[in-house]
């Protein structure tokens, strides 16, 4: 089978995560039950996940030199993967979120300060050019500055190698690429803000393929995820499992996606896959830490 070769344009955030019994409302005060420093951003975590997945990835990252970005170096380090292309700039902070995780759902909510991810400029990534030309896909979030969102695309179209957007956290960028794109991957919250139309996701996916973008797939949680585009309008439901922390679900779904994707999977199938790894992601707490191994999801998906 073809190796995957990926390019992930993304964030790197070190994660400052606290487990609480309830998430807190607004005024209110919460006794947490935990708390770790874990290895995330969305960039990070779909590079992580793809690499994990059995991709070559390249990572196209900046961060700082103030020792946060060491929880992402020793992950790397862990698992091998190549970091020629996580840029280190002394002059600002590595990117920081703050996580809440539920213990009894499983959610979170999370707030992003990017620091050295909004400093990714147009020529950090015009260096690479060779590295994205050279791939299969280019996968990219919208956690990183807007000119390199804007010139990875750009690069990537220019060399014919397709492009997968996640589009998280929302921004208005979107609508400046997606004619470029070939497949978007929102959740239900961000397919609305894309196009609205009160949660029904199948019409957003529809206004999003008049957008230009040839396929659209919408993550639906435990329900599984949708597809909608060339291929015609079908949902791939969701494995049932025990999840402790769902942050970095969608990016454990992406990476796995690509993968499956740049190996030559159908999309159905490449659908599957990723519904897999995601799934066996969230029966761990982390993001990029808890991303399984492509040996653990083949397993899982024979069960
Ligand atoms: O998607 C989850 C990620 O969002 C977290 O790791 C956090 O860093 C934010 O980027």
């Amino acid at each position: 089978m073809k190796k995957a070769k990926i390019t992930v344009l993304g964030s790197y955030n070190t994660d400052i995560t606290v487990n609480v019994p309830h998430l807190p409302a607004d005024g209110e005060t919460v006794i947490g039950t935990g708390m770790a420093f874990n290895p995330g951003g969305k960039g990070s975590n779909q590079a992580v996940a793809a690499h994990r997945a059995g991709a070559d990835v390249t990572f196209i990252a900046k961060v700082g030199c103030d020792g946060m970005e060491k929880t992402g170096f020793d992950l790397y380090e862990k698992i091998g993967m190549p970091t020629d292309n996580v840029i280190r700039d002394k002059t600002i902070s590595t990117g920081i979120a703050t996580i809440e995780v539920d213990n009894k759902t499983a959610q979170n909510r999370i707030v992003v300060i990017p620091g050295a991810n909004m400093k990714i400029t147009a020529k950090d990534v015009r260096d690479r050019e060779d590295l994205i030309a050279g791939s299969d896909i280019l996968l990219i979030q919208l956690e990183t500055s807007r000119e390199s969102i804007i010139e990875a695309v750009n690069i990537a179209k220019s060399h014919g190698v397709k492009v997968v957007l996640n589009p998280a956290p929302f921004s208005d960028v979107v609508f400046d690429i997606i004619k470029d794109v070939d497949l978007i991957t929102p959740n239900e919250t961000e397919a609305e803000l894309i196009s609205p139309h009160n949660g029904n996701f199948q019409l957003s996916a529809t206004d999003m393929i008049g957008m230009g973008c040839k396929h659209v797939i919408v993550t639906l949680g435990k329900q599984g995820s949708y597809y909608k585009g060339g291929l015609g309008e079908f949902v791939v439901p969701a494995m049932e499992v025990k999840a402790v922390d769902t942050t970095g679900a969608g990016d454990a779904y992406n990476g796995a996606l690509c993968t499956a994707l740049a190996e030559g999977k159908k999309m159905r199938g490449a659908m599957e896959f990723a519904c897999a790894f995601a799934s066996l992601a969230v029966t761990k707490p982390g993001a990029a830490s808890s991303m399984p191994t492509r040996k653990e999801t083949l397993e899982f998906l024979k069960k």
